[in-house]
């Protein structure tokens, strides 16, 4: 609700000219230092998992971590990490992106989800769209169904909603803030 997104906002830092010059960074450290905006955001979001089903929440390293792990507690569903490459010791699925500059790569492990899954994707922010994307192609090569993303924050003027678009195949990019 109206009241919950301005606690969010108001807790969102904006720091000029990092990581470089030009950029406004988002920061989220004062929201999770605040234990009742960060327990607010944790039940917004094990909300949307509950309204869509979800039976696994697929976090992405780093920050979509911090988010997702509480909210997996707070639904009772498992957590699944997709790390950068390199980080899981088992079995993994692959998949490189675009970044602005090179490229990516993020990881799952591939026993960790199967056909049955329902999954909601959970990150700090949607920028681009680049690593939502890559998350969704890595969930649906597990063999899972792809039922949702949720980020804290979207950043409309980057179009990353348009890009995602196509990958999300019909189900609901959800931002609890669009700035
Ligand atoms: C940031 C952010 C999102 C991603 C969004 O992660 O946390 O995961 O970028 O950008 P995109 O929509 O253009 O892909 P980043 O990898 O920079 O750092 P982190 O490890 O701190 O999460
Ligand atoms: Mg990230």
């Amino acid at each position: 609700d109206t009241s919950t997104r301005e606690l969010l906002l108001s807790r969102i830092r904006d720091v000029a000219d990092y990581p470089k010059p030009g950029v406004v960074f988002k920061d989220i450290t004062p929201l999770l230092a605040d234990p009742k905006a960060f327990t607010a955001l944790t039940d917004a979001l094990a909300e949307l998992c509950a309204k869509h089903g979800a039976t696994k929440i697929v976090g992405l390293e780093a920050r979509g971590f911090i988010l997702a792990a509480p909210v997996a507690v707070r639904a009772g569903v498992g957590f699944i990490p997709v790390r950068k490459a390199g980080k899981l010791p088992g079995a993994t699925l692959s998949q490189a992106y675009e970044l602005e500059y090179g490229s990516a790569e993020i990881e799952v492990h591939a026993e960790d989800l199967d056909q049955d899954d329902r999954v909601l994707v959970i990150d700090d922010v949607l920028a681009t769209g680049g690593t939502a994307e890559a998350s969704l192609e890595l969930v649906r090569r597990a063999g899972a169904e792809v039922v949702g993303v949720a980020v804290l924050m979207e950043l409309g003027f980057l179009g990353g909603r348009a890009r995602l678009e196509p990958a999300l195949r019909g189900a609901p990019l959800e931002a609890l803030i669009t700035l």
